[in-house]
This record gives structure tokens, C-alpha cells and sequence, in this order.
């Protein structure tokens, strides 16, 4: 079976070099050749532009085109068409001039027969395919060395991401450790200049001191028990907890400060909140650290709004704590959740607390963010926690088979059996 005929288009005026070409090709056959002449560079465009042109056959002087500038408006209209030059002028450099700029081929009028033309013009076909093939092939290439080159900075974020965690897991239990130990004498530190103190009469100028080592004791207790909650492996013990009780005991903490402080609580709770398998421990101990740097944030009153939502399309518990405070500087917001970032260092602030509300959360399987703003009408900062309602389940489907059951009590008093395996899925979260 013989080949489709190339499509030859001949841009050439010369009337009597067009009908020499033509009766050239017609003599070929396999591959057969049809010819379609045009005798202005303009023509030959416009017959270019409708398509089906396999390789052109351009003369470089035309009636309305001279030179090179003829080679690049062929160019320009079809790039992907081999052009083999034709040139009567026997002008070797002029031609190889249009090699260096394109042009796959040359040949000079009267030096042409029919099998020559036949096989430059298939070369100059599947040279220019080759060309396209190594041009895509080379636009791939690039394209999965950039791929490559965002994997390879994905992988090494992800490591850094790793190490820097293994490192916090590791202070936090070094730290956890040696806090632990501090507590005891702490608290016989405290225990004696309290009875010291007692001993000096209200007016005693010693009390000065014994008050002021009682201060540093009490900063030193707080700072100890909260490395001790940041480092400690704790297992979750979880529970099936009704959220808006959760939120209700660990608002209710918050009252006293928050009337002392002119702030404003409004709940809003949707209808439909879920019951929740938390460790409640843990979560209230979440939640006060959020709710406290709100009531910190507002020294001269405000609002503290508490949200809560059920989201049936991720099966979550959606929590948020609003606060009309001083807001949050957008260069901080990367270290937030860093263990020891404080900007309230001066008046004893750890900088644990959401480094400590994070890691409860994501113990849990939830996520925490946060929005924040230091002007205008919306200021004030709104940190969200999303919680899954059935908990943490990290383990493979297999290891639940042999999940033992424990249980707890909801609200009507039934017993709610849940699955160990959610118990076991914490517990490997703090590894
Ligand atoms: N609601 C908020 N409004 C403004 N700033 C906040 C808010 N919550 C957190 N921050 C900023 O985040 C920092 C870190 O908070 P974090 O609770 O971890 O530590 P802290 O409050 O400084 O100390 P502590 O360990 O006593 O809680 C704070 O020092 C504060 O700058
Ligand atoms: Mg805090």
C-alpha cells in the first residue's frame, strides 16, 4: 500500500522553475508528491495559515519579499514546516546564510533532479521531526527536573520537620525530667520561707526578701509544672464527653478573671453539638491555656466569644476562641506554637502554653489555627481547634480486631463501649 502524497507548497515567481519542479515530483512515486505553487510570499502565507503543508519550497527572492526576511515570515507562520531554500543565484554563502537561520535545506535551480528533491525534502521532514522530538523530549526533561527539584525540597522539609520534632520530643522529656525533680525541694523551699515569713513581723524589712523569694518560687513553680505538662508522655485516657459540658467547666475557670478584667463572655454553641471521645483532662488543660492568653490579650476588657459547631462533613468538632484583644504581629505567627515563644516573658509568661495545647490537639487527632488582626474594627486574634468526634484513629484497620473495649457514661447515663483502639492510636501519637 502506498504512502499519503506530501504536500509540497512551492513559493516561487518564477513560472517556468515552478512547472520544472512539478513535472520533477510527478515522476516520484512512494512517496508520491502533490505540489501547490504560490507566486508571492503573501499568497504562500495565506495558504500556509489554512494547514496541511508538509515541507515549503521557498525562493528567498520574491516580488513582495527579499532575502532572510523572506526565510523569517515563512518561519514565523509555520514553525514546524521543514523549508528547503530554493535559490537560482548559485550563491553558496547566501544559502548557507539560511541554513544558519533555519532553513533545513538548500538547492540551487538547474543543479535539481527529480530522485534528489525527493529525498531532501523527506530529510528535511524527518530531520524536523527529530528536531521537535528532542524539543519535547527536552521541555520534559526540564519539567521533571523541576518536579524533582520541588520533591527533593519537600523531602528535606519534611526531614528537617522530623528532626526539629524529635528534638522537641527530646528536650521536652530532658526538660519534664529535670523539672520534675526540681519540685520537690521547690516545695520545701516554699514551705520554709513561708514559715520564715510568718516569723517576721508585717513591718520586718526582711520581709522584703522572704517575699520576694516566695515571688521567684511561685514563677519557678509554675514555669516547672508547665515543662513538666509539655515533656510528660501522657496516654490519653479517652472518654465520650458531651463537648458543651467540656467548654462549659473550662469557661466556667475563666469567670473570675474575666469579670476582674471587664471582659464580656458570649457563648455560641450550634444545636447540634456531638458527643466527643477526648481524654477531658487533657482537653480542659487545652482549652484554659487558649482561653487564658485571650483574657491575657484583653488587659483593658473586651469580648471573649466561644464557638462551637459540629462539622458532618469531616465528622469534626469545630471550637473557636475569639478574643477582641491586642491581636497577633504577623512576624510572630510562625513560632506561636514554638515551645518557650513568649512575648510575655517580663510578666511570666513560658511560652508552653500553646506549644502544650498544640500537641494536646494533635494527640487527639485535631488541628489548631489561628487568624489575627492588630487594628481596626476586626482586631483581636480567633484561634480554631478541629476535633475528630470518634478521636484519634491512627492504627491500621487489622490491629482493631483484637481491640479490647472500655467504657464511660454519657449524659442519659448508658454506657458508651468505645474501641482500645483509639486509646492505643494516642497513646502512639506521643511516640
Ligand atoms: N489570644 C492571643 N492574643 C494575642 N497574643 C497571643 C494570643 N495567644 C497567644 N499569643 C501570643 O503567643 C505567645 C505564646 O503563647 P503561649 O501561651 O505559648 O505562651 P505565653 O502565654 O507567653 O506563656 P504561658 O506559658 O504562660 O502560656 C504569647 O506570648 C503571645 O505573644
Ligand atoms: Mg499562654
Amino acid at each position: 500500500m502506498s504512502n499519503p502524497p506530501i504536500k509540497v507548497l512551492l513559493i516561487e515567481d518564477d513560472a517556468e522553475c515552478a512547472d520544472a519542479l512539478r513535472e520533477m515530483l510527478s515522476q516520484e512515486k512512494n512517496p508520491s508528491f502533490e505540489m501547490e505553487c504560490a507566486k508571492k510570499l503573501q499568497t504562500g502565507l495565506e495558504r500556509l495559515a489554512k494547514g496541511g503543508i508538509h515541507v515549503v519550497l521557498l525562493d528567498l527572492v520574491l516580488p513582495d519579499s527579499q532575502g532572510l526576511d523572506t526565510l523569517a515570515r515563512v518561519q514565523a507562520q509555520a514553525a514546524e514546516i521543514p523549508i528547503i531554500v530554493v535559490t537560482g543565484m548559485a550563491d553558496e554563502t547566501h544559502a548557507l546564510e539560511a541554513l544558519r537561520h533555519g532553513a533545513q535545506e538548500y538547492l540551487v535551480k538547474g543543479e535539481v533532479h527529480g530522485k534528489m528533491l525527493s529525498r531532501v525534502m523527506r530529510y528535511a521532514m524527518e530531520r524536523m521531526c527529530a528536531e521537535e522530538r528532542v524539543k519535547v523530549e527536552k521541555a520534559q526533561a526540564e519539567r521533571l527536573a523541576k518536579e524533582l527539584d520541588r520533591v527533593v525540597k519537600e523531602l528535606k522539609e519534611a526531614q528537617e520537620e522530623m528532626l526539629r520534632r524529635e528534638k522537641v520530643l527530646a528536650t521536652g522529656e530532658l526538660a519534664a525530667a529535670v523539672a520534675h525533680e526540681i519540685r520537690n525541694p521547690l516545695s520545701i523551699i516554699s514551705m520554709s520561707v513561708q514559715y520564715l515569713q510568718s516569723k517576721f513581723l508585717s513591718k520586718d524589712p526582711r520581709r522584703e526578701f522572704t517575699e520576694a523569694i516566695v515571688r521567684k518560687v511561685q514563677r519557678l513553680d509554675a514555669v516547672t509544672k508547665r515543662l513538666v505538662s509539655y515533656g510528660r508522655h501522657r496516654e490519653l485516657k479517652l472518654v465520650r464527653r458531651n463537648l458543651k459540658r467540656c467548654l462549659g467547666r473550662t469557661l466556667s475557670l475563666m469567670k473570675v478573671h474575666c469579670k476582674a478584667q471587664g471582659i464580656a463572655i458570649v457563648r455560641r454553641y450550634s444545636s447540634k453539638l456531638p458527643l466527643v471521645v477526648v481524654d477531658e483532662e487533657m482537653l480542659d488543660e487545652a482549652l484554659t491555656n487558649l482561653l487564658t492568653n485571650a483574657v491575657e490579650a484583653m488587659p483593658k476588657g473586651g469580648k471573649l466569644m466561644l464557638e462551637a459547631a459540629y462539622d458532618p462533613a469531616r465528622d469534626e468538632a469545630v471550637i473557636k476562641i475569639n478574643d477582641t484583644g491586642i491581636g497577633i504581629l504577623p512576624k510572630y505567627r510562625e513560632d506561636l506554637f514554638k515551645p518557650f515563644f513568649s512575648t510575655k516573658k517580663e510578666s511570666g509568661g513560658t511560652g508552653l502554653g500553646l506549644a502544650i495545647s498544640h500537641r494536646i490537639i494533635a494527640d487527639h487527632g485535631g488541628s489548631v489555627t489561628v487568624e489575627s488582626c492588630i487594628s481596626g474594627a476586626n482586631r483581636g486574634t480567633s484561634f480554631t481547634i478541629r476535633l475528630p468526634v470518634k478521636g484519634p484513629h491512627l492504627l491500621p484497620p487489622s490491629s482493631r480486631a483484637s481491640a479490647v473495649s472500655f467504657g464511660d457514661y454519657d449524659k442519659q447515663g448508658k454506657k458508651v463501649v468505645e474501641s482500645e483502639t483509639a486509646h492505643h492510636a494516642a497513646a502512639s501519637a506521643h511516640h
